[in-house]
């Protein structure tokens, strides 16, 4: 894993190649949640990509040129996609953004266009997943990306586990490819957390399911002191002590793999941590049926949805005894409110220490969002599955592409 990270750290950045006079192209990851009026709801992504696109202008770059996705579009459509999925509707935010007009490319002969009509234009294509080229990492989808720019930049660290046309076959069609400042900025935070931390190291793991962070767990085994087990994945840990979970979510194929894991984490002197008391309800939707009971007293019928007040506590020990803190997944339902307590709670905690945290996974951000601790921890990723491949000790294909030193 170390040499993993390192590698993807050797990347030449922006700053190290001269754009004066150049065609810049950038991939960026503009995949923001929008409402059903199109109204950008969280627009974290494109403010970090605001430094990088001004660094290009600045620098006197010919002309800058945006690329990237929204959404997971049909590709099968090829080209004939409706406005759901538009990047149009970001153009507006990122003229604010950027304080700068931004002129909107329905396709890339436009883009072509638009380049040479406009003085320094910076420029916005259309989602690229409307071309079916892009996700199959089509060669000649590529070229055509390719033949817009001298240089490339990738600053889509979100999408930087994509081997698509965007994020890796361009790369062989341009002289230059570098990492923009997010991506930089990403990888070091990453190698912060993993490579060189300061201990105890402490994982916080959480979300639905056991499935989607299996890997993770058994992967960074060799690299945490500690681990905090929360969310519906702890009640399969739970259950795999034998405790009856009664109606909560347990994925039964996983209890193997969670005693197991439990098995190696001790071996290797890893202390996990899982709820000693849980809220559960009858129903998601009549909150008034909720009680707080211990983990091994649950009622009949009832599903756990949220960490207790006594686990809150247990949990924020851990958390004030760490040095390093990567938390990924809500310990509960937090979209309904009355669940969010426990998720809200860690939220603090964390905001209370002075350890270097790092916070990934799109869930994880809502609930520091609206828990009103954005500001107050060391560094939140903009990648989902990305920072789960990352911890997971895979490299990320995007790197592999770009320029380093030697
Ligand atoms: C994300 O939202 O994690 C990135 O934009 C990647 O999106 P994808 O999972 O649809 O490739």
């Amino acid at each position: 894993m170390l040499a993993g990270i390192k590698r993807m750290q050797e990347v030449l950045g922006i700053q190290d190649v001269e754009v004066r006079g150049k065609n810049v192209l950038i991939r960026v990851d503009f995949n923001v949640p929008l409402d059903k009026d199109f109204n950008i709801m969280e627009d974290t992504r494109m403010r970090e990509s605001v430094p990088t696109i001004n660094y290009c202008i600045d620098n006197g770059a010919e002309s800058v040129v945006l690329v990237g996705h929204l959404g997971r579009p049909d590709p099968k459509l090829d080209g004939q996609h409706g406005s759901q999925f538009s990047l149009s509707h970001l153009v507006k935010r990122l003229e604010r953004l950027l304080n700068k007009e931004v002129f909107f490319a329905h396709s890339l002969p436009m883009a072509q266009t638009l380049q040479v009509e406009h003085k320094h234009p910076v420029i916005l294509i259309e989602n690229l997943r409307f071309y079916k080229g892009e996700k199959e990492n089509d060669p000649e989808f590529s070229k055509q990306l390719a033949s817009l720019c001298d240089i490339y930049v990738n600053d889509a660290f979100g999408t930087s586990h994509r081997k698509h046309a965007s994020t890796y076959g361009i790369a062989q069609y341009v002289p230059t490819k570098v990492a923009g400042f997010l991506l930089k900025k990403e990888i070091n935070s990453f190698a912060k957390a993993l490579a060189n931390p300061l201990r105890p190291v402490l994982l916080i793991v959480g979300g639905a399911k056991v499935s989607s962070k299996l890997t993770l767990l058994r992967n960074i085994l060799d690299r945490v002191d500690k681990i905090i087990i929360g969310g519906a994945m702890s009640n399969t840990f739970l259950k795999a002590l034998n405790y009856n979970m009664q109606a909560s979510l347990v994925e039964e194929d996983l209890i193997q793999d969670a005693l197991e894991i439990l098995q190696i984490a001790k071996q290797k002197g890893v202390h996990v941590y899982l709820p000693v008391d849980v809220v559960s309800t009858a129903h998601l939707e009549h909150t008034d049926q909720v009680q707080i009971t211990p983990a091994q007293d649950i009622p009949l019928n009832y599903m756990a949805v949220d960490i207790g007040p006594a686990t809150s506590k247990l949990f924020s020990l851990v958390i004030q005894g760490s040095q390093t803190i990567i938390w990924n997944g809500p310990l509960g339902v937090y979209e309904v409110p009355l669940f969010s307590r426990g998720s809200f709670q860690i939220a603090h905690s964390i905001s209370n220490t002075y350890a270097f945290s790092l916070i990934g996974g799109g869930d994880t951000i809502d609930v520091l969002t609206r828990a009103g601790y954005k500001d107050s921890v060391s560094f939140i990723s903009t990648g989902g599955g990305a920072s789960l491949e990352l911890l997971e000790g895979k490299i990320l294909v995007a790197f592999e592409v770009l320029d380093r030193r030697s």
